[in-house]
């Protein structure tokens, strides 16, 4: 199988999708934040147009801020769309994980390759018929294959290099609804399939962001040893704490990583 080809990732504004223990951007000088509604109802929040220690960024909390949208309750057709629509050129997901395999401990960063598709119920595409929605004049399927988009990939490994952080430039991100965490059995059928990580976010937000021809990427945190892959349950004092621990890392690599996309 061929690999994916990293091209150029071109200029324009670059969103940023706060996940978990990232609702708001330090050193963000807010300029405007603007509610969009859009044809699929409305987003987390308002978008953020502001820049990021001198450089223009939107940023959106996935989860509205304070923290209070459930995972599988998130509008993420919604918020892409509202993205676009405040000037998106691509767009960055931050997402808390679960590490599945050896390298995905708490506290580390991965800039994930694949994904597996284990969500259900969500409102996962554009492409279908909806209240104040053009028809659609046919159907349409989006080539997937490589759902993240190899240059912003690159760009976020180069910058956690610049900074001396070590990110893991691989991953299978496994999709599960939530919100509840998963079994040990669930995440053993999980490592089967290959998965390295396990979220609750990362789709439909990648297949999406496809769907509108955005170049996306995902950076994530292991917050925790998935279910089963550590001697104790999880608790949201070990998420909280791997939390503190790792945000710093990552916004210290979008801080890096803004500036070079602009480029
Ligand atoms: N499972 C699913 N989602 C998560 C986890 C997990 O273990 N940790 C953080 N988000």
């Amino acid at each position: 199988m061929t690999g994916p080809t990293a091209g150029s990732v071109g200029a324009g504004q670059t969103a940023i999708i706060g996940g978990t223990g990232l609702t708001e951007l330090d050193g963000l000088t807010v300029q405007e934040e603007r509610m969009i509604t859009t044809p699929w109802g409305e987003p987390s929040g308002p978008v953020i147009r502001g820049d990021l220690n001198g450089h223009p960024v939107l940023f959106l909390a996935r989860h509205g801020h304070p923290h209070r949208i459930p995972p599988h309750q998130v509008n993420y057709r919604a918020n892409l769309w509202a993205l676009r629509e405040a000037g998106a050129a691509r767009v960055i997901g931050v997402n808390a994980v679960g590490g599945i395999t050896s390298a995905m401990g708490p506290a580390r960063i991965a800039v994930p390759h694949q994904i597996i598709d284990y969500t259900w119920g969500r409102q996962h595409t554009y492409f279908e018929q909806g209240d104040g929605v053009e028809p659609l004049d046919g159907v349409t399927h989006i080539d997937f294959t490589f759902p993240y988009d190899e240059s912003l990939r690159q760009a976020l490994l180069a910058a956690a290099g610049r900074r001396q952080i070590l990110a893991v430039d691989y991953g299978v991100y496994g999709a599960t609804q939530g919100p509840r965490l998963e079994t040990a059995a669930e995440v053993t059928r999980m490592e089967r399939d290959g998965c390295d990580l396990v979220g609750m976010t990362g789709m439909p937000e990648a297949a999406l962001a496809a769907e509108l021809g955005l170049p996306y990427a995902c950076l994530a945190l292991s917050v925790n040893w998935a279910a089963g892959k550590s001697d104790h349950i999880i608790t949201m004092e070990e998420i909280e704490q791997a939390l503190a621990e790792g945000m710093s890392s990552v916004r210290a690599v979008l801080e890096e990583v803004i500036p070079a996309l602009e480029a």
